[in-house]
């Protein structure tokens, strides 16, 4: 049995290759039946962090990130900017909070020297594949590959390539490679998203701000990180008003410069945890966690029965004694329930006093863990893209697969809950995601453990 080191977070990413085949048979061993007390300190929020890093791209100036989590996702993206010219270099600790293990990073695109991302790093994580906005805008082309299939869907880039085009660039698609061509600059334009997306909008947001003229978006994502992007790229210079909002107006500039801004807390670390104290019951408070990011998923989490409260600090959620409410969620762009957050609480539902429904309307195939918690003796039948769960007395410890991200942590979620012990496999899903989440979870009394043969 062994731990791994901070190192491991890269190679244990890997799977498939050689170097990573042992750490990819790590797995996570819970045994379950504690109550979770104490405080978990939440970390900067990967799907802000993502983008902020790329925004990097579009000056020859040093961009600051504060609150950056070390999470293998990030350390991919630090390797997918290398290659375009990035440099980097990483300082401090979050300020605010001791417990936390975020960083400062400094990124600085002095030149680019690469307009072209290749298929060997795209394919290992699709907002990769957002590098095109920034790239074309400030080199007038890029060359990046298709990001391939998903776990979750099929996952298109449609809505980015439609949008792209109305901002005058040319597009071409060959050998599973996306061509923008911009020689001229990007022009502003009016563009409707014809759905809500949280990539694409990132995207436009980016590209649009080194246009020349005004871009109007319309049925744009309001996710938060939109707005911690937008933050950004107005403290680089950029004109943007409305992010938040559906409708996002970019007046564009010629130049953007330097700039520091601090990554947003993650809301999805925040909700799972939650639903973790929901499950278990306990009392914890989330460390550095923003109400006001999830209201949706929290007021949901307090029907199921938990008590939620902010304080200055964070937010405290206790569950002392009751049972779990069934609770019915739909899936929605922001500010609605997030898709992120769903499979963790069907973990929490699947010991609910009665039946609830789940519905996912944001991606085809997210449904994996069903099978998975089945295999702790979940009772959930599935209806097209709703998901009908009984809840029942208690779950049992088992052998389960992580398939992504927040379907590995839903069996963990589950595990700390089930009787005996539950061994989560393949968990580089979780350092794709979720920022030491023994030490935080241990440290609250959860038994839970990572082993290797
Ligand atoms: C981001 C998040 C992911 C989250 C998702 C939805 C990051 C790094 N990832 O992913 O964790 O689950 O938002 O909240 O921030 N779509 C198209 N065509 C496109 C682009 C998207 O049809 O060109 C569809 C997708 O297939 C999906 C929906 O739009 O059905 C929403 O996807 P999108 O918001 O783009 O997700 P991501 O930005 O990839």
């Amino acid at each position: 049995m062994k731990r791994i080191s901070d190192s491991g977070y890269w190679i244990a990413h890997q799977a498939g290759t050689d170097s990573g085949k042992a750490l990819v048979m790590d797995r996570i061993r819970i045994t379950g039946g504690n109550e979770l007390n104490g405080v978990i300190p939440i970390s900067g929020a990967k799907n802000a962090a993502l983008p902020l890093m790329i925004a990097a791209l579009l000056t020859s100036e040093t961009l600051t990130l504060e609150n950056v989590p070390h999470l293998a996702d990030v350390e991919q993206l630090i390797r997918i900017l290398g290659n375009h010219g990035v440099d980097y270099s990483v300082n401090g600790r979050r300020r605010s909070q001791g417990k936390g293990y975020s960083r400062t990073i400094h990124f600085t695109a002095g030149n680019i020297v690469d307009t072209t991302a290749p298929y060997e790093l795209v394919s290992r994580m699709r907002a990769s594949f957002w590098v095109i906005g920034p790239l074309v805008a400030r080199m007038g082309t890029a060359k990046v590959s298709l990001p391939g299939g998903c776990a979750i869907g099929t996952r298109p880039v449609d809505l980015f390539i439609d949008g792209l085009r109305a901002l005058g660039a040319e597009i071409d698609i060959e050998s599973g490679y996306v061509t923008a061509n911009a020689k001229a600059g990007l022009r502003g334009a009016r563009f409707v998203f014809p759905k809500v997306s949280v990539g694409a909008t990132h995207v436009l947001m980016m590209a649009a701000s080194l246009a020349r003229g005004e871009t109007v978006l319309e049925n744009a994502a309001r996710e938060p990180e939109v707005v911690n992007l937008a933050d950004c790229l107005n403290a680089m210079g950029a004109k943007i008003s409305g992010a938040g909002s559906p409708t996002i107006t970019i007046e564009g500039v010629e130049k953007l410069g330097g700039a520091q801004i601090e990554v947003i807390p993650d809301r999805i670390e925040t909700g799972t945890y939650a639903m973790a104290v929901a499950m278990t019951g306990g009392d914890v408070l989330l460390e550095g966690a923003r109400a006001d990011l999830l209201h949706a998923a929290l007021g949901k989490i307090a029907e199921a029965g938990a008590e939620i409260t902010e304080t200055d600090t964070g937010i405290r959620v206790r569950r002392n004694g009751n049972g779990i409410r069934p609770v019915d969620v739909v899936t929605e762009p922001y500010p609605g329930f997030p898709t992120d957050l769903q499979a963790q609480f069907m973990a929490l539902m699947t010991r609910a006093n009665g039946d609830s429904h789940i519905t996912e309307t944001i991606f085809e195939n997210r449904f994996m863990h069903v099978q998975e918690l089945a295999r702790l003796g979940a009772e959930i039948s599935l209806s097209g893209q709703t998901a009908t769960v009984h809840g029942v007395d208690e779950l049992e410890g088992a052998q389960v697969m992580a398939t992504d991200l927040r379907a590995s942590v839903s069996l963990v979620i589950a595990g700390l809950a089930a009787k005996g012990v539950t061994e989560v496999n393949r968990v580089y899903h979780l350092d794709r995601g979720f920022e030491r989440l023994e030490e935080k979870l241990t440290g609250c009394g959860a038994m839970i453990e990572r082993v290797s043969d």
